[in-house]
């Protein structure tokens, strides 16, 4: 089972004044790669307190990945990317690329989202938008590939090869 932490990065939620709907909604869709949240919390966008969190959900609670939401924009309270950059120690660039590629095809903001993916010990970390719709759009663009990529940062696969039918006769 692959274990999953839900970080939203939130100054209202923090304060209680904003349900967390994005939260919520990555609760629902991580059950489609066999995942579960066991770690969750909302912080306020504070580029030391998130970061401080991660390392707890990597290294401490070990989990295989974590989701971020919100705190990806233009605003000068958005740092979400800058506490990710501080705490991997491997960047993913396809993941974040993916999610702005299939996310262009709905809305041109998607190109206002900074978000960054990579990966710190056997942990993968990746940002989300902050809003649901955004949230539910990049899931299901990464989603093809990161059980996979899971696998392998876990050891428990190191075989990428698929069978080319190509070379079937
Ligand atoms: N990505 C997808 N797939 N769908 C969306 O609706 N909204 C964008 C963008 N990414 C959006 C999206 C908008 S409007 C903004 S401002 C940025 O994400 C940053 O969002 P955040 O500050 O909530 O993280």
């Amino acid at each position: 089972m692959i274990r999953v932490g839900v970080i939203t990065a939130s100054d209202k939620g923090s304060r209680g004044e904003r349900e967390d709907l994005s939260g919520e909604t990555i609760r629902q869709l991580v059950g489609q790669i066999g995942a579960e949240v066991v770690e969750y919390c909302v912080l306020p966008d504070e580029r030391e307190v998130l970061a401080a969190k991660m390392k707890v959900y990597a290294d401490a609670a070990g989990l295989d990945l974590v989701l971020t939401t919100g705190g990806t924009g233009f605003s000068q309270r958005d740092v979400t990317p800058e506490a990710t950059l501080s705490v991997v120690e491997r960047l993913v660039p396809g993941i974040a690329e993916v999610m702005r590629w299939e996310s262009l095809k709905k809305t041109p903001k998607a190109m206002l989202s900074r978000a960054v993916a990579g990966i710190r010990g056997k942990t993968l970390i990746v940002n989300l938008p902050g809003s649901p719709k955004a949230v539910r759009e990049c899931l299901e663009a990464i989603f093809p590939a990161l059980p996979h990529g899971l696998e392998i940062l876990k050891g428990e696969t190191s075989e990428c090869a698929e069978p080319d039918a190509s070379s079937i006769k």
